[in-house]
């Protein structure tokens, strides 16, 4: 029987949809709640406790920890890049004061961890983009970028000046068939296999050329789970670690998609959320997890197609690549 409880906060956006289910898996369905604002019908949810959580509201939230004491909370609510530009002040006030609210509660009903998701969204334009460092300057350009990177001084500052066990990553684009994305700078990255099986025709709001760092689903599972699961001595970075698995084009992703399905083609209508591309990273340095606690990602960009290809060929029912 395990002893953990294990609190996720947002638990229905595409990350939480995935975490919940293999928390579940590893810890037991009962011990391992899932909240948001509100439920989404998939059937992740119908396997374990669900509870309405508005981050913002801080008399639910603490009526969610008095009432489950969780040992560990994963607190994934927020407005992700795109949204929070058409939404900046409630993007800030979501990020920020919905972090502050879960320190609080963590604090009061002594969560032994606490784990908060920021992004490769923290750099900007004068950051390097090549092999991004850990340490290096950083110059946000959006709202979310800007809560991100204040949120990872508070991570730290937390843990330094209460003693809070907040581990945290700085997540590039992730990519899964399980749950859909939403608001983000790197969603076409999953909408493009969704119309590779559909249409056969992508129409991408990037341009051709634009690299950015992305992570399969698997492997972000892998890392979020394998950081909450070391010992706490191994987390020598409080802030927030970067972490890598691929980088590519939206003209290299059409380009492995085609090895699949080869009459399938994507055109280019770069949208608002260019400027957005342009001022991140192409290629991240993770050697920081990767020595730390011994990170380390399974899949490259042709793997990854493989396998979300013939999952959602199966989801859409049409004959498997
Ligand atoms: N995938 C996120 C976004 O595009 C980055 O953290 O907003």
């Amino acid at each position: 029987m395990s002893t953990e409880k294990i609190l996720l906060i947002g638990a229905c956006g595409q990350l939480g949809t995935e975490l919940t289910e293999e928390l579940r898996k590893i810890y037991g369905d009962s011990n391992v709640i899932a909240s948001d604002i509100r439920k989404s019908d998939n059937h992740v949810f119908e396997t374990g406790p669900f509870e309405i959580v508005n981050v913002l509201d801080k008399a639910q939230l603490g009526a969610v920890f008095a009432k489950y004491k969780p040992t560990q909370v994963y607190h994934l609510a927020a407005l992700l890049s795109a949204t929070a530009e058409q939404k900046p002040k409630l993007g800030w006030e979501l990020n920020m004061d919905g972090l502050f609210n879960v320190f609080d509660a963590a604090l009061e009903y002594k969560t032994a961890k606490v784990y908060w998701p920021s992004s490769i969204a923290v750099f900007g334009p004068n950051t390097p983009r090549d092999n991004t460092p850990q340490f290096c300057v950083m110059d946000p350009t959006t709202v979310y970028g800007i809560s991100k990177l204040a949120g990872e001084r508070y991570c730290e500052y937390y843990f330094k000046r209460y003693g809070l066990d907040v581990r945290s990553l700085r997540y590039p684009g992730l990519i899964g068939y399980k749950s859909a994305p939403g608001g983000g700078t790197t969603d076409y990255a999953v909408s493009i296999y969704h119309d590779a099986l559909k249409t056969k025709h992508h129409e991408c709001f990037l341009s051709e050329k634009t690299t950015l760092p992305m992570l399969y689903m698997p492997d972000a599972l892998k890392a979020t789970i394998g950081l909450m699961d070391v010992s706490a001595d191994k987390v020598l970075i409080r802030s927030s670690y970067n972490l890598a698995g691929m980088s590519f084009s939206p003209e290299e992703i059409t380009a492995s998609i085609q090895k699949y399905i080869p009459d399938f083609n994507t055109t280019y209508k770069p949208d608002q959320r260019q400027a957005i591309a342009d001022s991140w990273p192409r290629i991240i340095d993770d050697s920081r997890a990767r020595t730390d606690w011994g990170w380390k990602p399974e899949y490259d960009l042709d793997k990854m197609s493989q396998d979300m290809l013939k999952n959602l060929a199966a989801q859409y029912g049409v004959k498997s690549i």
